[in-house]
């Protein structure tokens, strides 16, 4: 998976590139990220990536020029790749998109600054436009390592453990179990009695109904929406 970011605040992405489970997936070269700044392509002593908006109103709108040039050289670069630009207008994703957009070979996103960019270059050069959810930050950049950290946990081979990305909350539409590690108590608390059994099938089934319980107390709108299946229902049955 190839990712290019064109932002303004390409030190944002440098520092995140390099830790955790993405930085390790970046360095085993499992997916890569070139970064593209606006202000390397701007052609005036002030090196101006903004200007006023038409029709007046508060703050700036990013210049087309410096964009389009920056985007021009990562798509040049990158030429398999589809452009998606981050908003708060765009289509809220979930994980269901974020497997939609890890399955594509590579993608070029604008991280935009100030009001936003010209829309004539969302009208032009966007395929798609992404939002991380109802809510509003100050730039693109942090909803663009969002997005690049949610796909590339599931690129094959990012988490140690494969079955890690599966289990996860969310990628079988409910919310995940509640998790204990040792000491075997902590302050007054215990672990669950289920999971120091060593009976495999009493596993499943406690975290399977810890996570149906949760998803029903917390998020209902999603197990409207899913329901169960075949084998959750005999899985409880047992
Ligand atoms: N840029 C500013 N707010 C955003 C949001 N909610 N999602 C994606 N990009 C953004």
């Amino acid at each position: 998976m190839r990712f290019d970011v064109v932002t303004l605040f390409p030190d944002l992405l440098q520092v995140w590139a390099g830790v955790g489970v993405t930085g390790r997936a970046l360095n085993r070269g499992l997916a890569s990220l070139q970064l593209w700044n606006p202000r390397d392509y701007t052609e005036d002593v002030h090196r101006t990536v903004d200007d006023r908006p038409y029709g007046g109103g508060p703050g700036m709108v990013m210049k087309v020029a410096p964009l389009r040039a920056a985007l021009e050289a990562a798509r040049a670069a990158a030429s398999g790749s589809r452009v998606a630009y981050l908003s708060p207008q765009g289509r809220v994703l979930d994980q269901a998109a974020v497997g939609e957009i890890a399955a594509a070979p590579g993608w070029i996103l604008i991280a935009g600054r100030y009001e936003g960019i010209d829309e004539r270059l969302i009208e032009r050069y966007v395929d798609e436009e992404w939002s991380i959810g109802d809510y509003v930050l100050s730039g693109g950049e942090l909803a663009a390592m969002v997005v690049m950290d949610a796909v590339i946990r599931l690129l094959p081979g990012a988490l140690g453990h494969e079955d890690s990305a599966r289990q996860d909350s969310h990628v079988d539409g409910l919310l995940d179990c509640p998790h204990y590690t040792r000491p075997e108590v902590v302050e007054d608390l215990g672990v669950p009695p289920e999971l120091l059994s060593g009976d495999h099938a009493a596993i499943r089934r406690w975290r399977l109904q810890q996570s149906l319980g949760r998803t029903w107390l917390r998020r209902p709108d999603l197990l409207e929406r899913r329901g169960l299946s075949d084998a959750e229902r005999a899985l409880l049955d047992e």
